[in-house]
């Protein structure tokens, strides 16, 4: 098996594919609608190309970078994905580990499968954590002051999720929402319906608050003092407005095009968002990630730093800790070598020269 273990995000795919109930899978793997968001996040990275720079001594690659004061070895990142025991039973708590194998931060889900206390407990990595905000605000509270006291060190608020996206593989296979561990004595976690049509929609619409709006980043402030990113921007209109609001930081992302079918891939909006916020907050990336040289792409678009969201749990549901730390370690190994090949010796270098983008091209 060691001998023959996958060499790319791909390989892993066709593994967790294999090893995985086809329920679980579609709705790892699965977009919304067409699921044209869900192709284009990947295809658009195939629309960029690399301008490499030649004859620059490469021999010391410097991938580190600085995420609100953290000095991390690697711009990749462990997106926010829900229910990890879905894809092995460890769950989450696997993915602190081999995260924390790797120095990278990752981002717990709200979702997750795992307590925030056995996750703190499992690792010793940085940690931030992922909010919905449910109707009953008290859940969403008393979750962010769990996280906070367990040494999170920043609130991740998920901004795109105000309804579930229609997922029509879960609607079909009638996916059950899995459990989440952190609801548990805080509302009755096996209250779904069981009649036709996706348990987890349900699920979503009894409790997420649509009423969510900018007034409610102000609320988030004063229940927490650890920084606030906005996940799930991606015009320059609402990246101008979190700023206004006080985010620490801006992720742009489509949900791993789960939400909005027809939203711009996430690679194609970074750059508009990146001059509306002009420096003044970090802005990173998610979405179709599956390559050291998308991760390059992202950075020369002037993103921070990138999440990686469906990659970690092939590698989770193909191999469990190791199969997720090999993943981690995979695609930083790919973007020292594009960093190498493009002539760029640390990320400061991976400057917007490097890449051309459709709109360079015409
Ligand atoms: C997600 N994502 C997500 N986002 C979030 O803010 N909270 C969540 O609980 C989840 N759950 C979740 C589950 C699964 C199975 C997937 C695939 C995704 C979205 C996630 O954070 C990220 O935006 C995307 O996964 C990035 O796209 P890629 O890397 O999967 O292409």
């Amino acid at each position: 098996m060691e001998n023959n273990l996958p060499v790319n995000i791909c390989e892993y795919q066709e593994l967790a594919k294999k090893a995985l109930p086809k329920m679980h899978y579609d709705y790892i793997n699965g977009g919304a609608e067409d699921e044209h968001t869900l192709r284009d996040n990947i295809a658009a990275y195939g629309r960029i190309l690399l301008r490499p720079r030649v004859l620059v001594d490469v021999s010391n690659i410097d991938m580190s970078i600085n995420l609100l004061g953290y000095d991390m070895p690697s711009p990749i990142i462990v997106a926010p994905t829900g229910s990890h025991k879905l894809a092995n039973p460890e769950g989450e708590v696997a993915t602190a580990r081999a995260a924390a194998a790797c120095n990278t931060l990752m981002v717990l889900s709200f979702s997750a499968s795992c307590k925030i206390e056995e996750v703190a407990s499992s690792c010793n990595a940085i940690r931030f954590y992922q909010l919905y905000v449910f109707k009953n605000r008290d859940i969403s509270a008393t979750l962010v002051q769990r996280a906070e006291s367990h040494g999170f060190k920043a609130i991740v608020l998920t901004v795109d999720t105000p309804m579930l996206g229609r997922r029509e593989a879960d609607i079909r296979n009638k996916m059950v929402a899995p459990a989440n561990a952190n609801l548990e004595g805080l509302m009755p976690i096996d209250d779904l319906d069981t009649t036709d049509g996706s348990k987890l929609e349900k699920y979503a619409r009894d409790t997420l608050d649509p009423s969510l709006s900018w007034k409610d980043v102000e609320w988030l402030k004063s229940i927490t003092s650890l920084p606030i990113l906005l996940k799930g921007i991606v015009t320059a209109e609402d990246a101008r407005k979190a700023v206004e609001a006080g985010a620490a930081g801006i992720i742009v992302s489509n949900h791993g095009a789960r939400q909005l079918d027809y939203a711009p891939a996430t690679i194609s909006a970074l750059e508009e968002v990146v001059k509306a916020v002009a420096g003044a907050v970090p802005v990173l990336v998610d979405g179709g990630v599956r390559r050291g040289t998308d991760v390059l792409k992202a950075l020369a678009l002037g993103a921070r730093a990138v999440m990686v969201g469906r990659p970690v749990l092939y590698g989770l549901a193909a191999r469990g800790q190791a199969g997720a730390k090999h993943v981690i370690e995979m695609l930083n190994r790919e973007l020292e070598l594009a960093m190498a090949l493009c002539g760029c010796r640390s990320v400061a270098e991976i400057t917007r020269d490097r890449v051309q983008t459709e709109g360079d091209r015409f």
